[in-house]
């Protein structure tokens, strides 16, 4: 479990996180959204040990941050793997090496390495990739890599950090359900940092929604999206307007295909 209580953050005189509550459950997948600079990453590399803060705690399984060593936070680093947007694999090395770093880094032997590397190849569908460098595959192939890698020492939580936005939606989708799947087989707990409000729905149980460095809402996925508070109406800007227009099918098709692309929330009433 992951505790949060009254965390502040500043950059430059700057108030970025502002008093942050929030607790996430062990073995949920929990969706942090809000605007651009909103202090989402910030957040998540707080909580994974990588950013200092200026006040408040943090406790991931009882274990308080700000009263890590170095080694000690070193050590509780290992509990969490990371996944990005830009996927950060090293262009160098191919697949199996890209996978086998932190193992690398804490000297695993080379067995050990090898057969933890093929486990998660095939369980993140990368298999045949083993030889390849990132450059020779897919955005959906490239975050797989990272997703095997970030597993690689077992960690019990998983942050992704906008890790599907660089992505088209059938990639999207199939990054989406892997995360369940391994969500369910190793019983870990995911936090989801997006702003695609479809990832939340299609994969989170709770969310978060954090405006101006404060947590504006939380809650239920599925209750949110029902009941649309303000919270959520103002950050994907429900407009509950009704407009009247008159179109032939054809111009109707194309506007249609546009909304959808944007995953549009609308309505249609009236003779066609
Ligand atoms: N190391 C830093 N030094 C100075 N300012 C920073 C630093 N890291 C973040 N910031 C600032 O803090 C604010 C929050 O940044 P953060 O990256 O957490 O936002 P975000 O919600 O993740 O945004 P996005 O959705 O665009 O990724 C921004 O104004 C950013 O410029
Ligand atoms: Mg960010």
């Amino acid at each position: 479990m992951i505790e949060i209580e009254r965390v502040n953050q500043s950059f430059q005189n700057t108030q970025v996180l502002n008093n942050i509550d929030l607790t996430i459950h062990d073995n949920e997948i929990f969706g942090l959204v809000g605007p651009s600079g909103v202090g989402k990453s910030t957040l998540l590399n707080c909580l994974a040990g990588l950013e200092a803060y200026q006040s408040g705690s943090i406790r991931v399984d009882g274990v308080q941050l700000e009263t890590l060593n170095e080694l000690e936070m070193r050590q509780f680093r290992r509990n969490i793997g990371m996944i990005f947007q830009n996927f950060s694999l090293v262009g160098r090395k191919d697949v199996f090496r890209n996978i086998a770093l932190p193992m690398e880094c804490w000297n695993y032997s080379k067995a050990e390495i090898k057969s933890r590397v093929e486990e998660l190849a095939e369980l993140t569908g990368i298999q045949d990739k083993l030889k390849s460098r990132p450059n020779e595959l897919s955005g959906g192939q490239k975050q797989r890599v990272a997703i095997a890698r970030a597993l690689s020492m077992n960690p019990k939580y998983l942050f992704c950090d906008e890790c599907t936005s660089a992505l088209d939606p059938k990639s999207t989708a199939a990054i989406l359900d892997l995360l369940k799947d391994l969500q369910k087989k190793f019983n870990i707990t995911i936090i989801v940092v997006t702003h695609e409000m479809q990832v939340v729905q299609s994969i989170c149980s709770r969310m978060a929604i954090l405006d101006k460095g404060q947590v504006s809402l939380t809650g239920d996925v599925q209750e949110i999206f029902e009941k649309k508070p303000d919270q959520l109406r103002k950050l994907i800007g429900v407009d509950d307007r009704k407009i009247s227009i008159t179109m032939d099918i054809e111009d109707f098709a194309k506007i249609k295909t546009y909304l959808d692309r944007n995953q549009a929330d609308y309505k249609v009433t009236g003779g066609m």
